[in-house]
């Protein structure tokens, strides 16, 4: 029989994923910052401020939980896909797996960026970030969408305790 719910520990991920997502983004103009600075002075100091050090041990944490939740993705059972049409199906599937991608690849592409130091991995990391907000607002209108106007309630439950 297919699960009805996300396991404990993979909801449990998911919650603490989107809290330090969302704090990560917030500041991250701090970052962007601290590596202008970096850049202009390039020959003096190491360009670590309280910021930097803030987003970094922060992102680095982000790619380990989501390594840790891609582990258990592919090892359990997750609930199916509610019925809908084929297209909402395909969206909701690709904004998932997008964001296993760029929560992954996002934390590298930053440190590359910082200790080479690279303007064009900087571009990268940063157009990155504009496309991991686009997919948070889309996969927050599509949980909403579920609950309010499908009336398939049980799509945001799955993934709340109790
Ligand atoms: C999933 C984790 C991460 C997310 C969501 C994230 C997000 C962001 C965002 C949105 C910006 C743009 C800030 C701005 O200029 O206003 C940024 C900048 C930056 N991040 Fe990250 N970041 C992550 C991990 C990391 C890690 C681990 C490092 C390693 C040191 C890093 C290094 C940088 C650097 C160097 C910049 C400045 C780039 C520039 O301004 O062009 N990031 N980050
Ligand atoms: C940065 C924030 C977020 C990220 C990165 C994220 C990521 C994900 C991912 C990757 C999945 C697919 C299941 C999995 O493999 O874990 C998922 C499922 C889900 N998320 Fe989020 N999420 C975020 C925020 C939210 C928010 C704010 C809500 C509520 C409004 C939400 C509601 C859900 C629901 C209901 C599911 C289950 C969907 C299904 O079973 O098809 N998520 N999320």
């Amino acid at each position: 029989m297919s699960a009805t719910k996300y396991t404990a520990p993979h909801m449990m991920l998911h919650w603490l994923i989107a809290v330090a997502v969302g704090i990560q983004i917030i500041f991250a103009d701090a970052m962007g910052a601290s590596f202008d600075a970096k850049m202009e002075n390039i020959e003096i100091g190491t360009g670590w401020t309280g910021g930097a050090i803030f987003h970094a041990l922060l992102g680095a944490t982000i790619g380990i939980l989501m390594l840790w939740r891609l582990a258990l993705r592919l090892t359990t059972d997750i609930p199916p896909p509610p019925e809908s049409a084929g297209v909402i199906q395909t969206v909701s599937r690709a904004t998932h797996w997008l964001f296993y991608a760029i929560l992954i690849g996002m934390p590298i592409v930053g440190a590359l960026a910082w200790f080479i130091p690279s303007e064009t991995l900087a571009e990268v990391h940063d157009v990155t970030g504009k496309v991991l907000i686009g997919l948070i607002v889309l996969h927050i209108a599509g949980a909403l969408y579920h609950h309010f106007v499908a009336g398939d309630k049980a799509v945001l439950r799955r993934m709340l305790p109790r």
